[in-house]
């Protein structure tokens, strides 16, 4: 791979996919840069006039302090001008971000949803506390549900959607299905039986299987939980429709023409595979992939400093010549692990981000990483296999 190169203004895909979209939603593999990439593209976005919101999942603390996110909660932040100003920046539109709050959008759901004598039952259950903070999918279905929310109530040109860091590719797309079929499922009519709900029959809900259904239930044991669950049950049952209704729009929102997705991953094997399986089940499901980031890749050493190497003296070269030559190993693995991925996604276009030497914590590196992703900077990945 080549060291940087700056300026070309070649076609790109990400610009071209935020000039026009108003859902950007980046998602991949845990750790790899989606939320990263999120705020990079939001500031971005509004440094070039167009508003943005950035909604993050559990951003680390020092990005989040940069982005004027301390406290928790749903809100919607403006980043001041002095803010900006501190950083040297002076975007053209406003910047917004927030923090999504897993808890809390479950709560407004319910305080939304639910018919009003209903309410408090269903949010000071205890299997409902359970579910909203600790249930497996929740997050991703939350993150759809938040996103579908300022989609229709808020007037944001661009909302930029972070995703949480999923063990199973697209949980999240899959999410208000389950929760449809955890609403659903048989267990939940078994439940309101009272026999059933006096657990006289308890131990016949752990023969449901594997599924996932069956898999929450059984973490929740003992008479007393089966009686909490039996009344969320009961109390939740009259807000099937709306769920259902609501996982139609969310879909049909995920697919509509203005909502992109960026594919964040890095560029090491086991990484650019779940990559690979992301994207295939992107383009089964429909969903627009803008562009493929291959985040923190290694540039290889430039000529000159080669040659400077080559004129230290004999005893500090052998070290340094050590460390370049580690470096070329990981640039030349890289550009193998990218060429595949192109190969593997040739329909879509990768978009290479490098390796920084330090984190992306404030809002100067997420203007610098947005460099890259905006192609006023590229990186050239040289044929691999030397
Ligand atoms: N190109 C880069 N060079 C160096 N550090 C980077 C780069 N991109 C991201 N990072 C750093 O890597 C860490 C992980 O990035 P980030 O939090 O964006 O990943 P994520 O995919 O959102 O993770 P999670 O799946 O846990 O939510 C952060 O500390 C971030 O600052
Ligand atoms: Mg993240």
């Amino acid at each position: 791979m080549k060291p940087a190169s700056s300026g070309a203004q070649r076609p790109n895909p990400i610009r071209a996919a935020l000039e026009s979209s108003d859902v950007v939603i980046t998602v991949g593999s845990g750790g790899v840069g989606k939320t990263t990439v999120a705020a990079a593209l939001a500031l971005r976005a509004a440094m070039e006039g167009q508003g943005s919101l950035v909604c993050t999942i559990d951003p680390a603390r020092r990005l989040a302090n940069a982005l004027g996110l301390q406290a928790l909660g749903n809100a919607e932040t403006e980043i001041s001008t002095a803010t900006f100003a501190d950083a040297g920046l002076a975007p053209r539109a406003p910047m917004r971000a927030m923090m999504l709050d897993m808890k809390r959008t479950w709560d407004e759901l319910i305080e939304r949803r639910a018919p009003p004598d209903k309410r408090e039952k269903i949010l000071n259950n205890r299997f409902y506390q359970s579910l909203s903070s600790a249930l497996a999918g929740s997050q991703e279905y939350v993150a759809m549900e938040k996103l579908w929310e300022l989609r229709t109530q808020r007037d944001y040109p661009l909302i930029v959607l972070d995703t949480p860091p999923t063990a199973h590719a697209l949980d999240f797309l899959d999410a208000p299905n389950r929760i449809l079929d955890f609403l659903d499922n048989d267990a939940s009519k078994w439940l309101l039986t009272p026999a059933m709900a006096a657990g006289k029959f308890g131990l016949k809900l752990f023969n449901l299987g594997g599924s996932y259904v069956a898999k929450t239930i059984a973490r929740f044991t003992g008479t007393e939980t089966l009686q909490q669950l039996a009344d969320f049950m009961l109390n939740i049952s009259g807000m099937n429709e709306g769920f259902r209704e609501r996982a139609h729009q969310t879909r049909a929102l995920l697919e509509a023409e203005t909502t992109s997705f960026v594919l964040v991953t890095g560029p090491m094997p086991e990484r650019l595979d779940e990559a690979i399986y992301f994207h295939t089940l992107l383009q089964q499901n429909k969903m627009r992939v803008a562009a493929i980031v291959v985040n923190r890749v290694h540039s290889s050493v430039a000529d000159s400093l080669w040659e400077e190497v080559a004129r230290l003296p004999a005893s500090a070269q052998a070290k340094f010549d050590q460390t370049l030559k580690e470096n070329d190993h990981l640039a030349r693995q890289d550009a193998r692990g990218i060429a595949k991925l192109r190969e593997a996604c040739g329909n879509t276009p990768l978009v290479l981000v490098p390796r920084f030497e330090l984190d992306v914590h404030d809002l100067n590196g997420l203007y610098e990483t947005s460099h890259w992703l905006w192609g006023d900077r590229h990186l050239d990945v040289e044929a691999p296999g030397q």
